[in-house]
């Protein structure tokens, strides 16, 4: 079921303020180069963290990209419509973000050595941060009911359709090193030792005292302060922060207050049969 503020792109629903038909096209023809670095995220699993480190990380925690471009234009959507505005101005390496699953990737995407980073959260905060967000987001439809809104995450009734399918499509790829998971939750706990997996990976050799500078402009405190990353520069038709903020509380488990047991139990139960034989490393269960 689609509705005017989605659009289909295979089998998913994109919000249609930020993709269309042309764009599609464009990512699906866009020229992916060895160097590129593309931040991989299910929605609301902390894309736009991973775009705030992912620029400090390659360019030795350099700091004015983040304090003077956007974030949407410095770490770009590839399915989006500002990419084709803003790609000329991307230095090498160009780090990316999206949140396609593997299969849709541009097959120039499939050809490339390309690194991916996968950030995973777990779904049950995902839901939760996601269900503020439609709330706060004018370019979503209305989440209804906390119940409702689970019914609709868990058979994939949302943007970019359902986490499971995300994560498998992920999981399972030939990208052997050129790929790496990463836990939010593993940033929320240790964001140096975090930012010091993501440097290595990367090739890239930073000093003890740039990695502790990328740290605290990480933060949830700085990034909520700087306006080039916390979304207040959109009008407030498209995002009312007074409804509920982008950057809201970034934690985990916050869903130990939101779920009932019973809501609790039937998000568990889908959750667990999607994901049977998928042995995943994480630092929470299912
Ligand atoms: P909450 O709504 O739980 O606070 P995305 O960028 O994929 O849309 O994800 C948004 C979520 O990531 C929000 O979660 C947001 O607060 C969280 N987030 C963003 N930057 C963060 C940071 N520096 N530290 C912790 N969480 C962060």
């Amino acid at each position: 079921m689609s509705s005017p503020r989605y659009i289909r792109h295979h089998d998913l629903l994109l919000p249609s303020e930020a993709h269309d038909a042309q764009s599609l096209e464009y990512a699906q023809n866009f020229s992916v180069e060895d160097t590129d670095v593309f931040a991989v995220t299910y929605p609301k699993s902390g894309t736009i963290w991973m775009q705030e480190i992912l620029p400090l990380v390659l360019n030795d925690g350099d700091l004015t990209p983040i304090h003077t471009i956007p974030n949407w234009d410095r770490v770009p959507w590839l399915e989006e419509k500002r990419l084709a505005f803003v790609v000329d101005q991307l230095k090498s390496p160009r780090a990316l973000v999206t949140h396609f699953p593997y299969h849709i990737m541009p097959p120039s995407f499939h050809t490339s050595k390309a690194k991916v980073i996968y950030v995973i959260r777990n779904p049950k905060d995902v839901m939760v941060s996601s269900y503020h967000f439609h709330q706060m987001a004018g370019f979503l439809e209305d989440p209804g009911t906390f119940d409702e809104f689970m019914e609709k995450f868990l058979e994939g009734r949302v943007m970019f359709g359902k986490w499971t399918d995300h994560v498998k499509s992920w999981r399972h790829t030939a990208l052997q090193d050129r790929i790496m998971f990463i836990a939010y939750e593993e940033m929320v706990e240790d964001l140096p030792a975090a930012l010091r997996r993501i440097s290595e990976f990367l090739g890239t050799k930073l000093s003890e005292k740039t990695i502790q500078k990328i740290a605290e402009h990480c933060s949830f405190k700085s990034m909520k302060a700087n306006k080039m990353s916390n979304f207040s520069l959109i009008p407030k038709q498209y995002m009312d922060h007074d409804k509920s903020p982008f950057l809201r509380k970034g934690i985990a488990e916050d869903w130990k207050n939101c779920f009932s047991s019973e809501q609790l139990a039937r998000f568990t139960s889908v959750i667990c049969k999607e994901m049977e034989g998928e042995s995943l490393s994480l630092p929470w269960s299912l």
